[in-house]
């Protein structure tokens, strides 16, 4: 029986020790209520056979599972029932098909950087004050004018019809419900006016570029004619990313993925630029006029950031920014904003957490521009620590499409609203009432 009281330490010496680290996977493995959590059976089986070269992945393994140990007495049935964000992770599992549920649960090589932006928040600690009137919290922020009730921010995940029937049209529900912004990708399965609909307001665009400027321009025009009010350029998979997991879990599905993907499942990022060999679900990507293509040579570089800006109107922030000097160089080229992400641990496999670059990004942008911060977000504790080193906003990615997976509109609400709650709990607890309140003297290193 998995015992959710076992202490996170003892786990870890345990697993440190090979002998018991297989014996305890092995235990795991066949224990009924990992089915019933929605964890996977057949790697904890591989995990515990694995070689020493394998430990960190069983270890990883295993650490999830105590993580998620609420959940493993008892999936949630309903929204409702839900404690935190990670009650969802299992439902979702449940519903989506196994290879689009990679899709979302990769990182790249052996998702080292997944783990790595969760461990990041734990090298710091809260250094709360006390007696102070915290009987009204406003934890609202503003950005290029626009003020939400939180600094939470729904990031750009594509293809959400992969994970439930409504996909971005139920997010944009659930941000309109509890005024989120959202941002919306390139690789939407949802237009962008389609989503601003939904939404009820303007909601940014993600953008990919494309191999052919004339296109991209042109995609970025139609977001701004559509009501974006920004467009954020993604930096951090030009390079392409080695998503291991995902073509692991997609040789698993036998269903036939050329009804919905032409010449079977694709591989984003994997050649370093979407693929748009098939577009058929990406809405965002088809229906342009025919013009003059003016293809791109080599891959985007500053210049296209100068190009960027001057094809648009809208403010124009670059996601993916995690040195000093990429943010001294965004400033610099007149970008309106910043997100330091990794992708989500997608990208390379830098080992390195968001929350750990941040401070050098924030260094490098001087406070010049907004500083949205993104990896690893699942906890109220975790963002108030990014606001307490100077963020201006953090991003989810994984935790509303859990939600999303797990329950539609109501799920995704369900995760704002408790993400919320914990947040503005850490903000009283801390002795602050607003986000100008958090200050770095808040947060303490362990
Ligand atoms: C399934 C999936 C698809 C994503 N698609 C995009 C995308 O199309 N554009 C983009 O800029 N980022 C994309 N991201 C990255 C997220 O915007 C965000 O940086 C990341 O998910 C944050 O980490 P978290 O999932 O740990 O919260 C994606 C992430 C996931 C998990």
């Amino acid at each position: 029986m998995l015992d959710k009281r076992l202490s996170y330490l003892s786990f870890t010496t345990m697993l440190n020790s090979e002998p018991s680290r297989r014996q305890f996977l092995a235990f795991l493995a066949a224990s009924p209520l990992l089915a019933a959590a929605g964890f996977d059976a057949d790697a904890l089986t591989h995990a515990a056979h694995a070689t020493t070269r394998n430990s960190d992945h069983a270890l990883r393994l295993a650490q999830r599972i105590v993580e998620h140990g609420a959940s493993a007495d008892g999936v949630i049935q309903s929204a409702k029932e839900a404690l935190s964000v990670f009650d969802f992770e299992p439902v979702a599992k449940q519903n989506i098909p196994v290879s689009h549920w990679g899709y979302l649960a990769t990182g790249t090589d052996d998702d080292g950087t997944i783990q790595a932006n969760r461990e990041g928040f734990d090298r710091w600690a809260l250094h709360p004050r006390r007696l102070i009137d915290v009987s009204k919290v406003d934890a609202s922020v503003s950005l290029y004018g626009t003020r939400y009730p939180t600094p939470i921010v729904i990031n750009p995940v594509g293809s959400q019809k992969a994970f439930h029937p409504l996909g971005e049209i139920a997010v944009a529900r659930a941000a309109k419900a509890r005024d989120h912004l959202q941002v919306l990708s390139t690789v939407a399965t949802t237009s962008i006016e389609d989503a601003i609909a939904a939404r009820g307001g303007p909601v940014w665009f993600q953008l990919y570029h494309q191999s052919d400027w004339a296109i991209t321009r042109q995609i970025v025009q139609r977001a701004e004619r559509a009501g974006a009010p920004a467009v954020v350029f993604t930096v951090d998979l030009i390079g392409g990313s080695n998503r291991e997991t995902m073509m692991r879990e997609a040789r698993r599905d036998t269903r036939t993925c050329t009804n919905c993907h032409l010449g079977g499942a694709p591989l984003p990022g994997i050649s370093g630029r979407v693929d748009d060999r098939d577009n058929r679900r990406k809405p965002n990507l088809v229906g342009y006029p025919h013009v003059t293509p003016i293809p791109e040579v080599g891959t985007p570089s500053w210049e296209f950031i100068d190009r960027l800006k001057s094809a648009t109107r809208m403010k124009v922030l670059i996601k993916g920014i995690v040195t000093r000097e990429d943010a001294e160089l965004a400033v610099a080229h007149g970008v309106d904003g910043l997100f330091v992400s990794n992708h989500g641990g997608r990208a390379e496999n830098s080992m390195r957490a968001t929350i750990a670059s941040l401070p050098e990004v924030l260094q490098g942008v001087a406070g010049k521009i907004p500083v949205i911060c993104d990896g690893g977000f699942r906890r109220g504790t975790d963002i108030f620590k990014a606001m307490a080193l100077g963020a201006t906003a953090v991003g989810i990615g994984r935790p509303y499409i859990w939600g999303l997976g797990a329950f539609g509109q109501e799920g995704v609400e369900t995760v704002l609203a408790l993400l919320r709650k914990e947040f503005e709990v850490v903000m009283k607890q801390s002795g602050v009432t607003s986000i100008a309140g958090i200050t770095r003297n808040h947060i303490v290193a362990r």
